[in-house]
């Protein structure tokens, strides 16, 4: 979580900052705040609450060639302007940001007995840390180096000093990239692509226990040891745009309606791409599927698709309970992790535990680059394009389309896979006019004052009931939950009274009859009930019509359910695409 922005350049480097910082609020929005680096001190600003539209005009702040900016997501330390970052040091002269968890924080604290600490947060250490080694007459560099080789836990850092002419960055475990502006020796490091995506599109990503130096020139080294090492920049063909809200309200919708194209997106994989990862999967025995939140329920999904679609059982396991499952591991079983960002700390996580097991590691990801895309033996791409929004959308679906594409593809099917995704993908285009939304708009106006509803689905479905509960909590604040429709009867039925409202997503396969039963018995108890299916039904109270695609059926269903709780959020003054205690990055565990 948290964002991280740094900039080096002829640029007005407050604006810079700013800007970079509204785009990575989605990793975090609790409080913010930048400083700038002149000669002689490092200027700083702090605020609690969200960057929002606060202009760099409004500070009135010195500025240099050199700004870094943070916007938090709490750990260590109440929502305070004391604890936001950028932390500095006792002269005042070193700043720091800093993403990540530094686990003995406790005892490096305990040695800097003659600093004075003005925040809870673990992160005020390193900027102690840096001043205690440049006190013994170290360098700013090897002072930062020595530093952060004391930090023990995960961290993205980028660290500055007044008089000094450069940036430092370093990593380990959270993401940081660099972005080589256009202008002469003009630097960005950020969080994340995006941040930066107006002014470059040429990146150099960083691994694991690398420092870079951003002054004359960029140098990378190894935090340990010091050695330098050479990397090739690479040219990201993200549009920039993708990145803006452009006319929308907010950019779930915008996210939303832009699955009129990422499913055909999605599934142009090479057929020999998408065959050799079939060719591991139909080789390995007692494989998983594992990933966390929305992409967790993909995964969830992709169980089901398997199940059905090639005839292969493949396990499944949210990320964070994954170590659990470790002693079933062997060189024979591959992972497939699915997730949006590739830096989540839990599927991380879960991937070394793994690969200590000697098992081989598929990713389903959407952001190149980013970690799982590093770390897999191999990844696919979604290809959705940057995703703003804390709750998944359009990355989802297009993570269901490559999973269910891979299972045809196991079947040695994949020309029939592709055809089906096509074709779902035409229909979904089809069906998102503005008429179609309106009606959502108009169910979401009817149900909006309820506190609670469910979601029901079989097979296929049950999973995306799940997600189609998160979507509506996550960004409505309505307490949602979805269940499988046969577990109804055990317990949650009991829940049901007059007006109630319950989703029913219904495919027209062999668990059609099954949930409309359900339905039925929801219905008499007092249940309102919503049908997302191909055909009416008399049961239905409202019907939300979606195209009948066979096994694409969990991608058609998601998207009225994603828009319903868009609606939802907005109708009850909620702002969807930063909800409350959320972010979008999830990399502390
Ligand atoms: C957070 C986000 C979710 C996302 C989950 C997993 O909880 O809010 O939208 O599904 O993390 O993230 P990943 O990047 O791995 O898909």
């Amino acid at each position: 979580m948290c964002g991280i922005i740094g900039y080096r350049g002829d640029k007005d480097s407050k604006r810079i900052v700013i800007e970079g910082l509204k785009s990575l609020e989605y990793r975090g929005y609790d409080s913010w705040g930048i400083a700038t680096v002149l000669n002689d001190r490092v200027a700083v600003f702090k605020k609690v609450g969200k960057i929002g539209g606060f202009s760099a005009d409004q500070l009135k702040m010195e500025a240099g060639r050199i700004a870094i900016g943070h916007t938090r997501w709490a750990t260590h330390g109440n929502v305070t302007e004391a604890n936001a970052h950028p932390h500095v040091s006792c002269d005042g002269k070193i700043a720091v940001v800093h993403n990540g968890i530094i686990e003995n924080y406790q005892e490096l604290k305990a040695e800097l007995k003659d600093h004075k600490f003005v925040s809870q947060t673990d992160t005020e250490i390193i900027p102690h840390l840096i001043e205690g080694y440049v006190r013994e007459g170290y360098g700013f560099v090897e002072a930062t180096k020595r530093a952060l080789s004391r930090l023990e836990g995960r961290f993205a850092v980028v660290a500055v000093m007044a008089g000094y002419d450069g940036l430092i960055g370093a990593r380990r475990g959270s993401p940081l990239v660099l972005g080589l502006g256009g202008g002469e020796r003009e630097y960005f490091i950020a969080s994340d692509i995006p941040a930066f995506l107006n002014h470059t599109r040429n990146v150099v990503f960083l691994e694991d226990n690398e420092l870079v130096v951003l002054n004359k020139d960029y140098r990378i080294m190894n935090i340990k040891t010091g050695e330098d090492i050479k990397r090739e920049p690479q040219h990201i063909d993200w549009d920039a745009a993708q990145a803006e809200k452009g006319d929308y309200p907010h950019f779930m919708i915008k996210e939303v309606l832009e699955q009129r194209d990422t499913v055909s997106r999605a599934i142009k994989q090479s057929d020999g791409e998408i065959m050799e990862v079939a060719k591991m999967l139909n080789d390995s025995f007692g494989s998983f599927f594992v990933a966390c939140g929305t992409a967790g329920k993909v995964a969830l999904a992709g169980t089901y698709l398997f199940s059905r679609i090639a005839n292969k059982h493949v396990n499944f396991s949210v990320s964070s309970e994954f170590p659990n499952y470790t002693h079933f591991l062997t060189d024979k079983t591959l992972m497939i992790v699915v997730s949006q960002s590739g830096e989540t700390a839990d599927t991380l996580e879960a991937m070394d535990a793994a690969r200590a097991k000697g098992v081989k590691i598929v990713g389903v990801v959407n952001v190149m680059g980013s970690t799982i895309t590093r770390q897999a033996d191999r990844f696919l791409l979604v290809k959705a394009g940057p995703e703003k929004c804390v709750a998944s959308t359009k990355a989802t679906t297009g993570q269901l389309a490559i999973v269910t594409l891979l299972a045809y593809a196991c079947a040695g099917r994949l020309e029939e896979g592709r055809e089906l995704l096509e074709d779902a993908s035409a229909k979904i285009n089809a069906i998102l006019t503005e008429e179609y939304v309106a009606n959502i708009r108009a169910l979401a106006e009817k149900i909006k004052g309820w506190e609670s509803m469910y979601i029901i689905g079989r097979g296929l479905n049950y999973p995306m009931a799940l997600e189609a509960a998160i979507k509506v909590q996550e960004v409505s604040y309505i307490h949602a939950e979805g269940f499988a429709g046969g577990e109804l009867k055990h317990g949650p039925i009991a829940l049901i009274s007059n007006g109630t409202p319950c989703i029913v997503l219904v495919a027209n396969d062999e668990t059609k009859p099954d949930i409309l039963s359900n339905a039925v018995e929801v219905k008499a108890r007092g249940g309102f009930i919503i049908g997302v299916a191909p055909k009416n039904n008399e049961v239905f109270d409202f019907w939300i019509p979606v195209p009948d695609v066979g096994n694409a059926s969990p991608i058609v269903n998601i998207i009225p359910v994603q828009i319903l709780a868009y609606h939802l959020a907005v109708l009850r003054g909620c702002n969807p695409d930063m909800p409350r205690n959320l972010a979008k990055s999830v990399t502390v565990k």
